[in-house]
């Protein structure tokens, strides 16, 4: 098969990504898409770099199966802590949410704020891959530890996710106006976090990431040689049975079949 029609492959430590392949579906519906989720194994956020890592290396070897010209590591976690260890192994290019989320916070001005899970806030790679673009900026952090079971229960506009997301949001300084979305989960908790913060500019970094995914297609990678809808094929490593259904809140469409697969 010609590269260019090889699938995309999509990895996070849960259902949390398909938030991530909902931005993929809006901006580029031809793509043939499969989505790994790491479901048995999830949470990612409270685990330590040498775990993450490990798990990033398995769930990219895993989608080896299916040759994607392209694997995005949707998981704000994995990426902080996997991405250039499966850089290093992957015969097909890799990228994260990081960078393009980090991309997207340096181009507006004034402080930056970042929510995520403890791992990911602990590794400081947002901050990291902000200065590199303004090594001056102001960056202040935020683990928001309890927003990932609120999402993965279906509480998505909920009065006691209003409180939990105001309690972590009162923590960034008053001056912050812009903040990242750095995980997967937030997207779906929007209502509650602008009730809680209402005029900031949140950057999603499941977005940003496919419009660099976009470009990288524009460049070597190619698009699908065919216009009509690509297909997305929905892979597990466990699978319950709430899961049809805030799957489908977090991909904002019918979760069709899902497989299981084997870790
Ligand atoms: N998907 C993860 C992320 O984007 C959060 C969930 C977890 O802790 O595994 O950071």
């Amino acid at each position: 098969m010609n590269r260019s029609d090889r699938p995309i492959g999509v990895f996070d430590s849960g259902i949390g990504g398909l938030t991530v392949i909902h931005a993929l579906r809006q901006s580029l519906p031809q793509e043939d898409l499969v989505y790994l989720g790491d479901t048995a194994r999830l949470p990612y956020g409270s685990k330590s770099h040498r775990t993450i890592e490990r798990y990033t290396l398995q769930m990219g070897e895993l989608l080896q199966r299916v040759e994607p010209k392209l694997i995005v590591i949707a998981c704000n976690t994995a990426s902080a802590h996997g991405l250039p260890a499966l850089q290093a192994v992957s015969p097909c290019p890799v990228i994260g949410v990081i960078e393009p989320g980090a991309e997207a916070a340096a181009e507006q001005n004034g402080p930056v704020g970042i929510i995520g899970t403890l791992a990911t806030v602990g590794s400081a790679a947002y901050d990291t891959a902000i200065r590199r673009h303004d090594p001056d900026r102001v960056i202040y952090s935020v683990a928001c530890p309890l927003l990932v079971p609120l999402a993965e229960e279906g509480w998505f506009d909920d009065p006691v996710t209003d409180t939990i997301c105001r309690r972590y949001l009162n923590q960034l300084p008053f001056e912050v106006k812009t903040v990242v979305l750095g995980c997967t989960h937030y997207p779906t908790l929007m209502a509650s976090l602008e009730r809680s913060r209402p005029g900031t500019h949140w950057i999603d970094s499941g977005r940003v990431t496919a419009k660099a995914v976009d470009r990288l297609l524009q460049g070597h990678l190619g698009y699908r040689t065919t216009s009509a809808r690509g297909t997305l094929k929905v892979q597990l490593t466990d699978a319950s049975s709430r899961l049809k259904e805030v799957g489908s809140r977090f991909l904002e469409e019918t979760l069709g079949d899902v497989e299981v697969v084997e870790i």
